[in-house]
């Protein structure tokens, strides 16, 4: 039998900023991931069984009809003791990743900030805002169940929280976004080159980069561009340019910004406006708002693009929507399910978008590290897929 196994924790790039781990460290990150592949993979297939044969098959009995939309399906799943094992499972897989990673980032703490402003010395790349306020959704959220979330420093300069994101997110994904966390930036910028090769970005901007994942394959797919990876968090940017630094990469800024007002930047002065999993982390009234800013700073003939999760379309089984929806009320994700339900194509046109450039496609994921796991398994591994999500246009 193929396990399928996740490749080893300690094949993550370590840069000169990316804390230490002891053995145990090391052993419980690789547990985590290999008990996460094993509940996305075995368990997450039984639940569906579950629902197949019971849960559905009981709620048309009681109600002489089948479900109508994915919140019913969810009062009726609730009890199903095979979901509650998967939902129990995944929470407690994030919650152990999250313990993980802060013991030992806040037992180095000050040896990682010292590391990271001495990086940042004369670094003109790092431009942060004095008193900046944070978005109320990120101030009042311990998004993903990590304490204290993006905004939090415990000292002044203190980068924990983003030492233990860089190091934590390889157990959620089982080590599919590759040995530098940044398989989504590589993707995308493999098939922007691959389908418009005449498209040479002058100047780019990543929006809610946080400590630069997935900008560093644009800057480095493109490297005569100008990029700007902004972000609310201060403790994310400074470790994101440090980070910059220490792999060698000269052009990018990280600016303190909120998005939904980028009055820094002038009207039309980016060619490629660039999201990766953020837009589900802003708020209902945001996220036009930051449409619009889009709109604003991209130039005519540029392209925007933002990879997220699939929408949950009327062709989506309201049982997948169920399963996709977990995040927004067990994994501190509140507009998860918001942004789901809103169609892409209307979020475009305030971007700036006309239907008939829209863009929505599935973009093939690149992973450098020997994951031993076949497509036909990641698709079942929901929020996980090998492919990206991506949708967005050009502005002509
Ligand atoms: C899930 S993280 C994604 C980070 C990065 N794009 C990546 O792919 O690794 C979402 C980021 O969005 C940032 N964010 C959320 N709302 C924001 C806003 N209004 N303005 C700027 N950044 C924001 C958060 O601080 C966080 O760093």
């Amino acid at each position: 039998m193929d396990y399928n196994l996740p490749p080893v924790w300690t094949q993550l790039q370590q840069h000169e900023v990316f804390p230490t781990f002891d053995h145990d460290e090391r052993a419980r990150y690789n547990f985590l991931s290999n008990l996460n592949r094993f509940i996305a993979t075995t368990v997450a297939p039984a639940t569906k069984v579950a629902y197949d044969r019971r849960v559905e098959s009981e709620f048309v009995a009681t109600h002489g009809r089948s479900f109508q939309n994915r919140l019913e399906l969810q009062e009726a799943m609730q009890h199903e003791p095979l979901y509650q094992t998967w939902a129990a499972l995944r929470r407690c897989t994030m919650e152990m990743r999250q313990q993980n990673g802060r013991a030992a980032t806040l037992r180095q703490a000050h040896e990682l900030a010292a590391k990271v402003e001495n990086l940042n010395r004369d670094n003109d790349k790092l431009i942060l805002t004095p008193n900046f306020v944070q978005p109320p959704y990120l101030e009042h959220v311990d998004n993903h169940l990590m304490p204290g979330s993006y905004r939090t420093a415990y000292f002044d300069k203190d980068v924990s929280n983003a030492a233990n994101y860089d190091s934590g997110l390889f157990v959620t994904s089982g080590g599919l976004l590759g040995s530098l966390t940044d398989g989504g930036g590589k993707a995308i910028a493999h098939w922007v080159k691959e389908m418009y090769p005449d498209f040479k970005p002058k100047r780019i901007l990543d929006l809610g980069a946080g400590l630069g994942h997935n900008t560093l394959p644009l800057a480095q797919a493109f490297p005569d561009a100008e990029v700007y990876a902004i972000d609310a968090s201060e403790p994310f940017l400074r470790y994101g340019a440090a980070r910059a630094k220490a792999l060698g990469i000269e052009n990018v800024w990280f600016v303190q910004m909120n998005a939904e007002n980028m009055a820094a930047f002038t009207e039309r002065s980016f060619d490629w406006v660039q999201s990766t999993m953020f837009l589900h982390e802003t708020g209902g009234h945001a996220i036009h708002r930051i449409t619009k800013e889009i709109n604003r700073v991209l130039a005519k003939g540029g392209l925007t693009l933002h990879i997220e999760q699939p929408p949950y379309t009327a062709d989506m089984s309201f049982y997948e929507q169920f399963m996709r929806d977990w995040d927004a009320y067990n994994n501190a994700e509140p507009f998860w399910g918001f942004l789901h339900d809103l169609d892409p194509r209307d979020l475009m046109q305030e971007a700036g978008v006309a239907a008939e450039n829209f863009i929505q496609v599935y973009v093939r994921a690149i992973n450098d590290l020997d994951t031993a796991q076949t497509d036909a398994t990641m698709q079942e591994d929901y929020g996980r897929t090998p492919r990206w999500h991506v949708f967005g246009g050009w502005k002509r």
